[in-house]
């Protein structure tokens, strides 16, 4: 039998992982994040003292000496860059503008796709990215583009980094986002864009209950029609 995939695509703080997470959960099938590995990539370029916006060169250079693997624990996936659990650091907000420059790379994508589309093959997942229902799994039974407005996103974002305790300024983290939104969509290759077999949900304005409530029916209602 098919695997079931379910691709949730759309720009920064949209709630993509949250929902995708409360959902695998609730479905009791696997959460694959992408972004995580674009981030453990970024990271290892910083870490290099690498600047992935200007030195593409540097970036190809060290990608043979990098290993990221994904593991799935009680608490959700985690991220290990050469054997190292990054998954705290690949959080932090200049490892997400790094993520972003790094994911206009064509080998970066390349590399990274194998690995992504490894872990939908033998079991049911819900991927999230952005160019999930595109490019990595342009055969999943649902696909959808989850956005909201700017101002919602990075104050989303903002909270989240608050209650985490990373020292942060709103204004910041919305030119942050706001540079990301432009870098990933209008990159050459794999450019965040809806599939046009995708179902678009705004959570503007909503709680995270009312739209986790709402990817919840969308799911259950292909799931009831497959
Ligand atoms: O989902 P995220 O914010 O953690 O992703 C970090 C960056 O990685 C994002 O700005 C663009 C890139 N990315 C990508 O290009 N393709 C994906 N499927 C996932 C993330």
């Amino acid at each position: 039998m098919a695997t079931f995939k379910i691709a949730i695509d759309g720009p920064a703080g949209a709630g993509k992982s949250t929902i995708a997470k409360l959902a695998a959960k609730e479905l009791g099938i696997v959460y694959v994040d992408t972004g995580a590995m674009y981030r453990a990539i970024g990271l290892a370029a910083i870490r290099k003292g690498i600047a992935p916006d200007k030195d593409i060169t540097a970036v190809e250079a060290m990608l043979p000496e990098i290993n990221v693997e994904i593991a799935h624990s009680e608490t959700g996936q985690k991220v290990f860059l050469n054997g190292e659990d990054v998954s705290t650091e690949i959080r932090l907000p200049e490892v997400s503008v790094a993520a972003s420059d790094v994911s206009r790379i064509p080998a970066v994508r390349t590399k990274l796709l194998e690995l992504q589309r490894g872990l939908a093959q033998k079991t049911d997942v819900i991927m999230d990215g952005r160019d999930i229902g595109t490019v990595v799994l342009p055969d999943a039974q649902l696909k959808i583009f989850l956005t909201a407005s700017v101002e919602d996103r990075a104050m989303r974002r903002f909270e989240e980094l608050v209650a985490k305790g990373v020292e942060c300024d709103f204004d910041e983290v919305k030119r942050d986002m706001q540079y990301r939104d432009k870098n990933d969509s209008e990159r050459e290759i794999a450019p965040l864009k809806p599939a046009e077999d995708s179902v678009y949900v705004d959570t503007t304005g909503n709680s995270l209950e009312e739209s986790v409530k709402i990817i919840m029916d969308i799911i259950n209602e292909r799931r009831k029609s497959l």
